[in-house]
């Protein structure tokens, strides 16, 4: 197993292992890390007899609770979530997150919403002074298809950088979420005041 697998390894296994109690319903984030996370998850419900509910953020994650054989839930049964473990792209000194490298940042973002509790879980490489020092793909921005050319016009006007609406590997055209939104990837050139661009983007 590489460095940084190792490392994946271990926050997602003590994510688990510090913040997981019996009876809890849990968001299921999506990435790679947090397939660390459900195989732990899946081991301490066999070991310790836990009775847990999984919300999942995505295909994904729908999947990984179904192969680990744990309970799958939505928010239409459980609209209020207990804690939620998810991973990231890049963690600022001051705890802002670059997330959605993986295309699935708005179910993440709606779990996390209705989570008493969200544990971030993140590998060495992530951690920055600021955002954009160790992830240089941008901020993913998704977006319903009809708007994707206003809405990159709007924040590159405001914030500066570059947008640019990622395509499809092994399909013709763009990247079409879970949802069948687009998703544009913003390179921005500059360190702003993240909660004002948050705001603004959303
Ligand atoms: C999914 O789109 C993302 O928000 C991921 O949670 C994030 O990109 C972290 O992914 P890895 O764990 O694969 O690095």
């Amino acid at each position: 197993m590489s460095k940084a697998e190792e490392a994946k390894k271990l926050a997602g296994r003590a994510a688990v292992e510090n913040h997981v109690r019996n009876n809890q319903v849990l968001g299921i984030g999506s990435g790679s890390t947090i397939v660390h996370a459900v195989q732990r998850i899946a081991e301490r419900v066999k070991q310790e007899n836990l009775n847990l509910v999984c919300i999942p953020t995505s295909f994904q994650a729908r999947q990984l609770i179904l192969q680990y054989g744990l309970t799958l839930s939505d928010l239409d049964r459980h609209p209020e979530i207990d804690l939620a473990i998810d991973g990231a792209d890049e963690v600022d000194a001051d705890l802002n997150l670059i997330r959605g490298g993986g295309g699935c940042l708005t179910q993440e973002k709606i779990v996390a919403g209705y989570a008493s509790r969200f544990i971030v879980i993140a590998d060495f490489r992530k951690d920055s002074k600021n955002l954009g020092d160790q992830w240089h793909k941008g901020i993913p921005i998704e977006v319903i298809p009809m708007a994707y050319v206003p809405v990159s016009r709007a924040v590159t006007q405001k914030f500066g950088g570059v947008i640019e609406l990622r395509m499809a590997v092994n399909k013709a055209g763009p990247v079409v979420t879970d949802n069948g939104n687009f998703i544009l990837d913003w390179k921005f050139d500059r360190v702003h005041k993240w909660s004002e661009v948050n705001t603004a983007i959303k």
